[in-house]
Protein backbone atom coordinates (compact mmCIF):
# COMPACT_ATOMS: atom_id res chain seq x y z
CA UNK A 1 0.00 0.00 0.00
CA UNK A 2 1.35 3.17 -0.56
CA UNK A 3 0.89 5.99 1.85
CA UNK A 4 2.49 9.75 2.30
CA UNK A 5 5.46 8.09 4.79
CA UNK A 6 6.32 5.34 1.83
CA UNK A 7 5.74 7.62 -0.99
CA UNK A 8 9.49 9.38 0.05
CA UNK A 9 10.53 6.32 -1.00
CA UNK A 10 8.79 5.81 -4.43
CA UNK A 11 11.83 3.75 -5.56
CA UNK A 12 12.07 1.55 -2.96
CA UNK A 13 8.14 0.31 -3.08
CA UNK A 14 6.47 -2.18 -4.86
CA UNK A 15 3.77 -1.02 -6.82
CA UNK A 16 0.42 -2.00 -5.39
CA UNK A 17 -2.19 -4.26 -7.46
CA UNK A 18 -3.09 -2.77 -10.44
CA UNK A 19 0.00 -0.44 -10.93
CA UNK A 20 2.01 -1.37 -13.11
CA UNK A 21 4.88 1.29 -12.37
CA UNK A 22 5.97 4.37 -10.11
CA UNK A 23 8.41 7.09 -11.32
CA UNK A 24 9.42 10.46 -9.70
CA UNK A 25 9.35 13.32 -12.38
CA UNK A 26 10.90 14.73 -13.85
CA UNK A 27 12.73 12.11 -15.57
CA UNK A 28 14.87 12.81 -18.28
CA UNK A 29 14.31 9.51 -20.43
CA UNK A 30 10.44 10.95 -20.66
CA UNK A 31 11.57 14.07 -21.74
CA UNK A 32 13.32 12.34 -24.31
CA UNK A 33 10.70 10.28 -25.10
CA UNK A 34 8.42 13.77 -25.48
CA UNK A 35 10.79 14.95 -28.16
CA UNK A 36 10.80 12.25 -30.44
CA UNK A 37 7.22 11.68 -31.00
CA UNK A 38 6.54 14.13 -34.19
CA UNK A 39 3.32 15.86 -33.84
CA UNK A 40 1.61 19.24 -34.42
CA UNK A 41 3.19 21.86 -32.19
CA UNK A 42 -0.37 23.47 -31.70
CA UNK A 43 -1.51 19.96 -30.26
CA UNK A 44 1.69 19.50 -28.25
CA UNK A 45 1.08 23.00 -26.64
CA UNK A 46 -2.59 22.39 -26.38
CA UNK A 47 -1.88 19.06 -24.31
CA UNK A 48 0.99 20.69 -22.32
CA UNK A 49 -1.29 23.68 -21.33
CA UNK A 50 -4.40 21.60 -20.45
CA UNK A 51 -2.22 19.53 -18.17
CA UNK A 52 -0.71 22.32 -16.62
CA UNK A 53 -3.85 24.46 -15.98
CA UNK A 54 -5.39 21.45 -13.72
CA UNK A 55 -2.72 21.76 -11.40
CA UNK A 56 -2.85 25.63 -11.49
CA UNK A 57 -6.86 25.80 -11.15
CA UNK A 58 -8.29 23.35 -9.75
CA UNK A 59 -7.43 23.66 -6.19
CA UNK A 60 -8.33 27.34 -6.58
CA UNK A 61 -11.58 27.44 -8.44
CA UNK A 62 -15.17 26.00 -6.93
CA UNK A 63 -16.07 22.90 -9.40
CA UNK A 64 -19.69 24.80 -9.37
CA UNK A 65 -17.54 27.85 -11.46
CA UNK A 66 -15.29 25.25 -13.66
CA UNK A 67 -16.27 21.72 -13.82
CA UNK A 68 -12.90 19.83 -14.10
CA UNK A 69 -12.38 16.30 -13.33
CA UNK A 70 -8.78 15.97 -14.24
CA UNK A 71 -9.02 13.89 -17.30
CA UNK A 72 -6.97 14.33 -20.66
CA UNK A 73 -8.09 11.69 -23.45
CA UNK A 74 -5.64 10.70 -26.12
CA UNK A 75 -7.40 8.79 -28.80
CA UNK A 76 -5.99 7.21 -32.52
CA UNK A 77 -5.08 4.34 -34.46
CA UNK A 78 -2.37 2.67 -32.73
CA UNK A 79 1.14 2.96 -33.39
CA UNK A 80 1.38 6.70 -33.41
CA UNK A 81 2.52 7.64 -30.21
CA UNK A 82 -0.21 7.94 -27.38
CA UNK A 83 1.45 5.95 -25.19
CA UNK A 84 4.69 7.69 -25.22
CA UNK A 85 2.74 11.30 -25.40
CA UNK A 86 1.07 10.41 -22.31
CA UNK A 87 4.15 9.74 -20.80
CA UNK A 88 5.95 12.63 -21.64
CA UNK A 89 3.43 15.30 -21.01
CA UNK A 90 3.49 14.23 -17.58
CA UNK A 91 7.19 14.85 -17.50
CA UNK A 92 6.74 18.17 -19.19
CA UNK A 93 4.25 19.18 -16.33
CA UNK A 94 6.63 18.12 -14.00
CA UNK A 95 8.81 20.43 -15.52
CA UNK A 96 6.87 23.07 -15.38
CA UNK A 97 6.19 23.03 -11.19
CA UNK A 98 10.03 22.27 -10.44
CA UNK A 99 10.33 20.90 -6.96
CA UNK A 100 6.93 20.27 -7.44
CA UNK A 101 7.36 16.73 -6.04
CA UNK A 102 5.56 15.09 -8.93
CA UNK A 103 5.07 11.09 -9.37
CA UNK A 104 3.54 9.43 -12.45
CA UNK A 105 1.67 5.76 -11.66
CA UNK A 106 1.29 3.50 -14.67
CA UNK A 107 -2.26 1.50 -14.33
CA UNK A 108 -1.92 -1.58 -15.48
CA UNK A 109 -6.17 -2.38 -16.60
CA UNK A 110 -5.49 -6.30 -17.44
CA UNK A 111 -4.33 -7.03 -14.04
CA UNK A 112 -7.89 -5.43 -12.82
CA UNK A 113 -9.62 -6.84 -15.45
CA UNK A 114 -8.58 -10.33 -15.29
CA UNK A 115 -8.96 -10.77 -11.38
CA UNK A 116 -11.38 -13.29 -10.96
CA UNK A 117 -14.96 -13.39 -12.02
CA UNK A 118 -17.11 -10.63 -9.64
CA UNK A 119 -14.11 -8.93 -8.39
CA UNK A 120 -12.85 -6.69 -11.08
CA UNK A 121 -15.52 -4.03 -9.64
CA UNK A 122 -13.73 -4.29 -6.12
CA UNK A 123 -10.65 -4.28 -7.74
CA UNK A 124 -11.08 -1.08 -9.99
CA UNK A 125 -12.37 0.60 -6.54
CA UNK A 126 -9.60 -0.08 -4.35
CA UNK A 127 -7.69 1.05 -6.86
CA UNK A 128 -9.02 4.38 -7.25
CA UNK A 129 -9.80 4.88 -3.47
CA UNK A 130 -6.98 3.60 -1.77
CA UNK A 131 -3.65 3.69 -4.07
CA UNK A 132 -4.50 6.44 -6.20
CA UNK A 133 -6.13 8.74 -3.33
CA UNK A 134 -3.39 7.78 -0.95
CA UNK A 135 -0.66 8.87 -3.42
CA UNK A 136 -2.60 12.08 -4.15
CA UNK A 137 -2.57 13.22 -0.83
CA UNK A 138 1.18 12.77 -0.22
CA UNK A 139 1.95 14.67 -3.61
CA UNK A 140 1.06 15.73 -6.94
CA UNK A 141 -0.12 12.69 -8.89
CA UNK A 142 -0.49 11.99 -12.84
CA UNK A 143 -1.98 8.67 -13.79
CA UNK A 144 -1.93 7.00 -17.03
CA UNK A 145 -4.72 5.16 -17.82
CA UNK A 146 -3.21 3.10 -20.76
CA UNK A 147 -6.10 1.41 -22.95
CA UNK A 148 -8.96 3.01 -20.76
CA UNK A 149 -11.54 1.11 -22.85
CA UNK A 150 -10.57 -2.28 -20.90
CA UNK A 151 -11.58 -0.27 -17.65
CA UNK A 152 -14.37 2.26 -18.83
CA UNK A 153 -16.40 0.36 -21.23
CA UNK A 154 -19.19 1.64 -23.27
CA UNK A 155 -21.89 0.04 -21.62
CA UNK A 156 -24.64 1.04 -24.36
CA UNK A 157 -22.93 -1.48 -26.61
CA UNK A 158 -22.11 -4.22 -24.01
CA UNK A 159 -23.79 -7.62 -24.69
CA UNK A 160 -24.67 -9.13 -20.87
CA UNK A 161 -24.24 -12.28 -22.84
CA UNK A 162 -20.65 -11.88 -23.92
CA UNK A 163 -19.43 -9.63 -21.06
CA UNK A 164 -20.06 -10.43 -17.84
CA UNK A 165 -22.65 -8.14 -15.43
CA UNK A 166 -18.67 -7.47 -13.85
CA UNK A 167 -17.16 -5.54 -16.54
CA UNK A 168 -20.43 -3.28 -16.85
CA UNK A 169 -20.03 -2.85 -12.93
CA UNK A 170 -16.38 -1.60 -13.97
CA UNK A 171 -17.69 0.93 -15.79
CA UNK A 172 -19.46 2.40 -13.15
CA UNK A 173 -17.12 2.08 -10.34
CA UNK A 174 -14.42 4.14 -12.40
CA UNK A 175 -17.12 6.87 -13.23
CA UNK A 176 -18.47 6.97 -9.60
CA UNK A 177 -14.21 6.93 -8.73
CA UNK A 178 -13.13 9.57 -11.24
CA UNK A 179 -16.51 11.76 -9.53
CA UNK A 180 -14.73 11.16 -6.04
CA UNK A 181 -10.83 11.70 -6.76
CA UNK A 182 -12.29 14.74 -8.46
CA UNK A 183 -13.74 16.22 -5.56
CA UNK A 184 -11.40 15.28 -3.13
CA UNK A 185 -7.90 15.91 -5.10
CA UNK A 186 -7.14 18.87 -7.27
CA UNK A 187 -3.82 17.83 -7.69
CA UNK A 188 -4.24 14.69 -9.73
CA UNK A 189 -4.53 14.15 -13.35
CA UNK A 190 -5.51 11.03 -14.99
CA UNK A 191 -4.17 10.95 -19.07
CA UNK A 192 -6.04 8.32 -20.56
CA UNK A 193 -5.67 6.96 -24.17
CA UNK A 194 -7.77 4.15 -26.60
CA UNK A 195 -7.39 3.25 -30.09
CA UNK A 196 -11.05 2.09 -29.82
CA UNK A 197 -12.57 5.31 -28.79
CA UNK A 198 -16.38 4.41 -30.29
CA UNK A 199 -15.41 1.47 -27.17
CA UNK A 200 -15.35 4.08 -24.44
CA UNK A 201 -17.92 4.91 -22.59
CA UNK A 202 -19.73 7.95 -23.38
CA UNK A 203 -20.31 8.80 -19.45
CA UNK A 204 -16.30 8.23 -18.91
CA UNK A 205 -15.69 10.92 -22.02
CA UNK A 206 -17.93 13.76 -21.04
CA UNK A 207 -15.98 13.95 -17.49
CA UNK A 208 -12.67 14.60 -20.03
CA UNK A 209 -11.34 18.23 -19.68
CA UNK A 210 -9.70 17.25 -23.19
CA UNK A 211 -9.75 14.87 -26.37
CA UNK A 212 -7.21 14.86 -28.34
CA UNK A 213 -7.00 12.73 -31.67
CA UNK A 214 -3.76 11.96 -32.50
CA UNK A 215 -3.24 11.49 -36.55
CA UNK A 216 -1.19 9.09 -38.50
CA UNK A 217 1.79 11.47 -39.46
CA UNK A 218 1.29 13.11 -43.11
CA UNK A 219 3.85 13.68 -45.11
CA UNK A 220 6.11 16.36 -43.62
CA UNK A 221 5.75 14.60 -40.11
CA UNK A 222 6.94 10.68 -42.22
CA UNK A 223 9.78 12.66 -43.37
CA UNK A 224 10.88 14.10 -39.60
CA UNK A 225 10.45 11.32 -38.14
CA UNK A 226 12.67 9.00 -41.03
CA UNK A 227 15.50 11.69 -40.15
CA UNK A 228 14.98 11.22 -36.59
CA UNK A 229 15.43 7.87 -36.70
CA UNK A 230 18.08 7.38 -39.15
CA UNK A 231 20.14 10.01 -37.22
CA UNK A 232 19.77 8.73 -34.10
CA UNK A 233 20.86 5.01 -36.19
CA UNK A 234 23.84 7.47 -37.71
CA UNK A 235 25.28 8.35 -33.80
CA UNK A 236 26.51 4.49 -34.06
CA UNK A 237 26.59 3.80 -38.09
CA UNK A 238 27.51 7.48 -39.27
CA UNK A 239 27.03 6.53 -43.24
CA UNK A 240 23.75 6.37 -42.27
CA UNK A 241 23.78 9.81 -41.40
CA UNK A 242 24.11 10.55 -45.41
CA UNK A 243 20.75 9.41 -46.08
CA UNK A 244 19.24 11.42 -43.67
CA UNK A 245 20.47 14.33 -45.37
CA UNK A 246 19.52 12.85 -48.49
CA UNK A 247 17.13 14.75 -51.23
CA UNK A 248 15.34 11.67 -51.55
CA UNK A 249 13.69 11.91 -48.00
CA UNK A 250 10.57 13.59 -49.62
CA UNK A 251 10.25 10.54 -51.94
CA UNK A 252 10.61 8.35 -49.16
CA UNK A 253 8.33 10.17 -46.76
CA UNK A 254 6.15 9.85 -50.04
CA UNK A 255 5.72 6.15 -49.49
CA UNK A 256 4.96 6.24 -45.84
CA UNK A 257 2.25 8.08 -45.58
CA UNK A 258 -0.58 5.89 -44.25
CA UNK A 259 1.76 4.38 -41.75
CA UNK A 260 1.96 4.84 -38.16
CA UNK A 261 5.02 6.13 -36.52
CA UNK A 262 5.77 3.05 -34.82
CA UNK A 263 5.39 1.43 -38.51
CA UNK A 264 7.90 3.79 -40.04
CA UNK A 265 10.91 3.38 -37.34
CA UNK A 266 9.69 -0.65 -37.70
CA UNK A 267 10.36 0.07 -41.88
CA UNK A 268 13.68 1.12 -41.03
CA UNK A 269 14.58 -2.13 -39.25
CA UNK A 270 13.20 -4.18 -41.89
CA UNK A 271 15.55 -2.07 -44.51
CA UNK A 272 18.19 -3.04 -42.50
CA UNK A 273 17.53 -6.25 -42.64
CA UNK A 274 17.31 -6.25 -46.52
CA UNK A 275 20.23 -8.56 -46.91
CA UNK A 276 22.71 -10.80 -44.28
CA UNK A 277 25.18 -8.25 -45.13
CA UNK A 278 23.20 -5.31 -44.57
CA UNK A 279 22.23 -6.99 -41.40
CA UNK A 280 25.93 -7.66 -40.27
CA UNK A 281 27.19 -4.22 -41.14
CA UNK A 282 24.12 -1.27 -40.90
CA UNK A 283 26.43 1.32 -42.81
CA UNK A 284 25.49 -0.32 -45.93
CA UNK A 285 21.74 0.86 -46.00
CA UNK A 286 20.67 2.41 -49.44
CA UNK A 287 17.94 4.43 -50.02
CA UNK A 288 16.90 1.65 -52.22
CA UNK A 289 16.85 -0.75 -49.56
CA UNK A 290 14.27 2.17 -47.82
CA UNK A 291 12.29 3.09 -50.23
CA UNK A 292 11.40 -1.10 -51.29
CA UNK A 293 10.99 -1.49 -47.42
CA UNK A 294 8.57 1.58 -47.40
CA UNK A 295 6.30 -0.09 -50.45
CA UNK A 296 6.27 -3.32 -48.70
CA UNK A 297 5.09 -2.32 -45.47
CA UNK A 298 2.69 -0.32 -47.15
CA UNK A 299 1.28 -3.36 -49.02
CA UNK A 300 0.84 -5.24 -45.92
CA UNK A 301 -1.05 -2.69 -43.89
CA UNK A 302 -3.51 -2.02 -47.13
CA UNK A 303 -3.63 -6.17 -47.23
CA UNK A 304 -4.46 -6.03 -43.44
CA UNK A 305 -6.80 -3.52 -44.20
CA UNK A 306 -8.95 -5.64 -46.28
CA UNK A 307 -9.12 -8.61 -43.96
N1 LIG B 1 4.31 10.71 -34.40
C1 LIG B 1 5.38 9.96 -34.12
N2 LIG B 1 6.61 10.48 -34.23
C2 LIG B 1 7.69 9.73 -33.96
N3 LIG B 1 7.67 8.47 -33.53
C3 LIG B 1 6.46 7.90 -33.38
C4 LIG B 1 5.26 8.62 -33.67
N4 LIG B 1 4.22 7.81 -33.43
C5 LIG B 1 4.74 6.65 -33.00
N5 LIG B 1 6.08 6.70 -32.98
C6 LIG B 1 6.98 5.61 -32.56
O1 LIG B 1 6.19 4.47 -32.36
C7 LIG B 1 6.46 3.87 -31.09
C8 LIG B 1 5.15 3.43 -30.49
O2 LIG B 1 4.47 4.52 -29.92
P1 LIG B 1 3.38 4.35 -28.79
O3 LIG B 1 3.48 3.04 -28.12
O4 LIG B 1 3.44 5.57 -27.94
O5 LIG B 1 2.05 4.39 -29.68
P2 LIG B 1 0.54 4.16 -29.23
O6 LIG B 1 -0.27 5.17 -30.00
O7 LIG B 1 0.43 4.18 -27.77
O8 LIG B 1 0.25 2.71 -29.80
P3 LIG B 1 -0.90 1.70 -29.33
O9 LIG B 1 -2.19 2.37 -29.69
O10 LIG B 1 -0.66 0.49 -30.15
O11 LIG B 1 -0.74 1.48 -27.87
C9 LIG B 1 7.14 4.94 -30.26
O12 LIG B 1 8.18 4.39 -29.54
C10 LIG B 1 7.68 5.91 -31.27
O13 LIG B 1 9.03 5.63 -31.48
MG1 LIG C 1 -0.23 2.73 -26.42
Amino acid sequence: MLNAQNVAQLDDVHAPKGIQRIRRLPDSQLGAMWDSIILDSAIKSQLVSQAVLNFTLRGKISRNVIPLHGVILLVGPPGTGKTSLARGLANRVADMFPRGGFKLLEVDPHSLTSSAMGKTQRAVSELFSQSISEAASAGPTIVLLDEVETLAADRSKLSLEANPVDIHRATDAVLVQLDQLAEQHPNLLFIATSNFPEAVDAAFTSRCDLVVEVPLPERTACAQILTDCLNGLAQTFPAIGQLARSNDIGALAAECVGLDGRAIRKMVATALSTSPETAADPSRLTMANLLLAARASKANRLKGARK
